[in-house]
């Protein structure tokens, strides 16, 4: 898959690229290919002019075309996303994140702007058609540091969130390399297991998640989904039980219910103790 690191700092050196290089080098870590876009290469005359036509805008503007995921990095400026980054955007065509995994990151002065990233630059992207925008990594300059001696040293916590967002990238990464790729792998009978545990912290995608309760269905096989944490990940499971109208088996702390079930009936789903159903598969009623 390919992921493009698209940096929109007009700065240099920039905190907000180097970490957009750090997710970079770690997404190679995983198998993940990436390329940089700098917005700051391009040139300036003909970012401000919207210049649609231009030979480099062009050009950038394809490689983010062929990218499957974009790392986009800004620093925080005003309390919002910069202006070259904005400019950039400007010119993208309305889908230009049609189908596409985006991932955002910023770096600012303080805490107190640590939401720009979800007021300001989130529904830009979601206007721009992205598939799925990730939950956004957020720093402070105190939480970066980076020397030549010394490389990158990031804090604990924002350790663990850069951490986080890189496996939960790559993991889209993958389910979506496995959708394009079709089908499943074809497993032997003697390793079918009885329970297929699916974790919704990644996305749950429609199309492989009714295609995965088909085959177990096939099979006799019970897919429970764990750690449904949001109200996004229950609407999805509910659609998901609507269209295969078969009960989904799910687990979060976002019900008192440690272990549920999501009865396949529009347009509320309906939460159900697990030991009250059946069985695995039972249809709608
Ligand atoms: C023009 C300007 C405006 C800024 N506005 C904010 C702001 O509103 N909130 C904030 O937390 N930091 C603000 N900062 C600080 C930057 O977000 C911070 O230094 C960031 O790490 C810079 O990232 P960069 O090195 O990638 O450019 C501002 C900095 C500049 C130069």
């Amino acid at each position: 898959m390919n992921v493009l690191l698209l940096a929109g700092s007009p700065s240099i050196p920039s905190r907000s690229t180097r970490l957009l290089h750090h997710v970079g080098e770690r997404l190679a870590v995983l198998g993940h290919r990436s390329s940089k876009l700098h917005v700051l290469d391009l040139p300036a005359q003909a970012l401000l002019h919207a210049e649609f036509n231009n030979a480099d805008i062009k050009e950038a503007k394809e490689r983010l075309q062929l990218a499957d995921a974009v790392v986009v990095a800004t620093p925080v400026y005003k309390a919002a996303y910069s202006g070259i980054l904005k400019a950039f955007l400007d010119l993208l065509p309305q889908d230009g994140l049609a189908g596409k995994l985006v991932l955002p990151l910023a770096t600012g002065g303080s805490q107190s702007h640590m939401l720009a990233l979800d007021y300001a630059l989130r529904p830009v992207l979601l206007a721009l058609g992205a598939k799925h925008v990730l939950p956004s990594i957020y720093a402070t300059e105190s939480q970066i540091d980076w020397s030549a001696d010394n490389g990158l040293i990031l804090d604990a916590g924002i350790a663990q969130r850069v951490s986080d967002g890189i496996a939960n990238l790559s993991a889209n990464l993958v389910a979506m390399r496995t959708a394009r790729a079709g089908d499943f792998m074809p497993v032997p009978f003697s390793q079918v297991p009885e329970v297929v545990k699916v974790d919704t912290r990644q996305t749950v995608h429609d199309g492989p998640a009714l295609r995965l309760l088909e085959k177990c269905a096939e099979q006799n096989v019970r897919v429970i989904f764990k750690r449904v944490e949001n109200a996004e990940t229950l609407d999805a499971l509910s659609r998901i039980g609507a269209v295969s109208g078969r009960v989904i088996h799910a687990q979060g702390f976002l019900w008192d219910l440690p272990n549920a079930s999501i009865a396949p009936r529009k347009p509320q789903a309906q939460i159900l103790p697990l030991q009250t159903v059946s069985a695995p598969f039972a249809k709608a009623g």
